[in-house]
């Protein structure tokens, strides 16, 4: 039997305290929670009864020697948690947006192969069965060769004020959709040009449409609102300690067919005092009471990977960086009203 992966938790928040959890039921060993809130990492190691906390996470790094961090802290903080854990000698796994910059996301990655360590960039969708489903029609052939992919995603409004603009929304939102264009297609991004909606005298946008030019000649289309009502069909109820909705829409277009797929589906809806609920079932659903999904298998994936027991070809390194630059370019665009290249910062 090959020893328990030994993790620590950088962030104890919303979808730390979910990690902590899944990866404790993927079989690995969290040996301590760090938040730069002492007292919300004690409360999270707490509840699942682990022994270490604190708010220093180089001296609990130092002392408890993981093999993994899981950086599941604020997005701005990410690039200076994820490397003073690879100065630890760990392997991170790094919740979305990888960084905030191309030339950060270049340097933690470059920190961490200079090491023999892996990063994983936590694009959860990549491991999403309706995401799968895609990929796996592009890479039969069946759909013949591919031309576009266009994606959409609208969140509830709420969340824009509530965490939705704590960095710009791009890393928020369409940064699922961008890293889902580089996972259907395979091919490096070269121009994007993005235009935005504003509400009033808000400095965010709230709805923001992209044209993505790809290395192979293909295409993507990205639109992404914070439109959902709040009181509109909930699709998030359950063990995230979040509710609200992601309506996330997808189609896949070759030149021997084409494969939509829809995130908010109808398969499940339940009427009740408080409104509808129509719960997601692919990224992080109760299943037997664990968490299961898309959040369990990408977990399964980063322990295999950091155990050795597989390559990390399923997250590559380079597409994480290109996720990256891809969104600061998205950011630039919207900034100057032109097209902007990838990767040109
Ligand atoms: N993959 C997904 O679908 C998904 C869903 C939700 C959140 N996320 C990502 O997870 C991350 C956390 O989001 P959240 O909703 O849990 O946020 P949150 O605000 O609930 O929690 C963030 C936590 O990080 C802590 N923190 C801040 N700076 C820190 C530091 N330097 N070291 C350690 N902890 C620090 C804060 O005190 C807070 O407790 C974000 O990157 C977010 O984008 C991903």
């Amino acid at each position: 039997m090959t020893a328990r992966v030994r993790v620590v938790v950088a962030g104890a928040g919303r979808f730390g305290s979910l990690h902590v959890r899944t990866w404790r039921e993927a079989g690995a060993d969290v040996v301590a929670v760090v938040d730069a809130d002492a007292s919300r990492a004690a409360a999270v190691a707490s509840r699942f009864d682990i022994a270490v906390s604190g708010d220093d996470l180089a001296r609990v790094l130092a002392e408890a020697k993981p093999d993994a961090v899981v950086v599941a802290s604020d997005e701005s903080t990410h690039t200076v948690v994820a490397r003073t854990a690879i100065a630890a000698g760990c392997h991170v796994f790094v919740e979305k947006p990888l960084a905030l910059s191309g030339r950060d996301a270049k340097e933690t990655i470059d920190a961490a192969e200079s090491q023999g360590l892996h990063v994983i960039a936590g694009q959860i969708s990549r491991f999403a069965q309706p995401y799968v489903y895609l990929k796996q029609a592009i890479s039969s052939g069946r759909l013949g060769e591919l031309w576009t992919v266009r994606l959409r995603r609208d969140f509830t409004r709420s969340w824009l004020n509530d965490f939705g603009s704590r960095v710009h929304p791009v890393w928020e939102s369409c940064i699922h959709d961008i890293d889902l264009a580089l996972y259907l297609t395979g091919e490096q991004p070269q121009r994007v040009f993005a235009v935005q909606t504003r509400q009033g005298t808000d400095v965010v946008p709230s709805a923001v449409s992209v044209l993505v030019e790809l290395s192979g000649g293909k295409t993507a289309t990205i639109e992404s609102a914070w439109s959902v009502p709040d009181r509109g069909p909930q699709s998030l109820a359950g063990a995230l300690d979040l509710s609200g909705t992601i309506a996330g829409e997808c189609e896949v277009i070759g030149e021997g067919g084409t494969v939509k797929q829809r995130l908010l589906s109808d398969a499940i809806t339940e009427w009740g005092d408080n409104g509808v609920i129509v719960p997601d079932l692919s990224l992080w659903p109760e299943q037997m009471g664990r968490i299961g999904g898309a959040l369990r298998a990408e977990v399964d994936h980063a322990i295999n990977v950091f155990s050795g027991t597989r390559g990390n070809e399923i997250m590559p390194h380079r597409e994480a960086l290109w996720g990256v630059q891809m969104a600061e370019a998205i950011i630039r665009s919207l900034e100057t009203g032109l097209p902007e290249k990838v990767g040109q910062s």
